[in-house]
């Protein structure tokens, strides 16, 4: 894993891409910028896997260099499933097929190089959107959570992690301040973490945990629960009857 060191040295930032350089560093990146990423994702990898339904599909949209992926071709073991993979990063797609090279079974993995906005989604029992809802514009959200609930099967998941704000000004600065000690704690200067938040400053657009539960209600879900939760993180785990 090739260490993150992008922001390192005093630059002009630009906005945020998933770019080369970025997709060189992402797995050492996401694990000392996310909170319990690895944890997140095998019980995510878990879920689905209970979840899953024969002849339905699983989708992970923005399913990057393929962590989830990899997870569930452990999980699922001999079960044969249809993962559809997502994402409109190249660079990180290609590392996914690259690692998919590595492993068998990996046919169950279809992927797909487009926008997640324009993907068809039909007969999921499993949807994971997983820290990138964040990165779709908010006038787009609410269509593709309408889209993903009437995708899914009844008895089917959605599971969707999500960086969010307090709607409290005093704990959302809090919260901030409690991320920041954890970059900080992994490794990452001042430097570093002040250069990163402007790179994502109007491209990582996050919402409140209310603001999520408020979309997911109006789309139609009904039972969903807060299983994952860590200051600015939070993973909601929605149950379509
Ligand atoms: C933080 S990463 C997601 C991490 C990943 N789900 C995981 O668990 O390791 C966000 C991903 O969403 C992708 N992305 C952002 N906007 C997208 C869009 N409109 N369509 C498809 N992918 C998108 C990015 O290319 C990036 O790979």
């Amino acid at each position: 894993m090739s260490e993150d060191s992008i922001y390192s040295q005093p630059q002009s930032v630009a906005p945020f891409e998933f770019n080369d350089r970025v997709v060189q560093v992402f797995d050492d990146m996401i694990h000392r910028s996310v909170p319990m990423y690895r944890e997140s994702l095998k019980r995510q990898a878990e879920l689905a896997a209970h979840f899953y339904q024969p002849n339905s599909r699983i989708y992970d949209l923005g399913c990057s260099n393929g962590n989830f992926g990899l997870q569930l071709l452990t999980q699922m073991g001999d079960r044969p499933f249809a993962l559809e993979a997502i994402d409109n990063s190249l660079p990180m797609l290609n590392q996914y097929r690259q690692r998919l090279d590595a492993v068998d079974n990996y046919d169950q993995v279809r992927i797909h190089h487009t926008s997640i906005e324009q993907i068809d989604l039909q007969s999921a029992s499993v949807v994971v959107i997983n820290l990138t809802l964040q990165f779709l514009s908010l006038a787009v959200r609410d269509q593709l959570l309408q889209r993903i609930y009437d995708a899914l099967l009844p008895g089917g998941i959605l599971l969707l992690t999500e960086k969010v704000v307090h709607e409290d000004e005093q704990l959302s600065a809090l919260q901030q301040d409690w991320y920041y000690r954890l970059k900080k704690e992994n490794g990452y200067s001042q430097l570093e973490i002040s250069q990163k938040r402007d790179a994502l400053e109007n491209v990582l657009i996050p919402e409140s945990c209310e603001q999520h539960q408020q979309r997911l209600h109006n789309v139609g879900f009904r039972q969903t629960d807060i299983w994952l939760k860590w200051f600015n993180f939070t993973s909601f785990l929605c149950l379509k009857k």
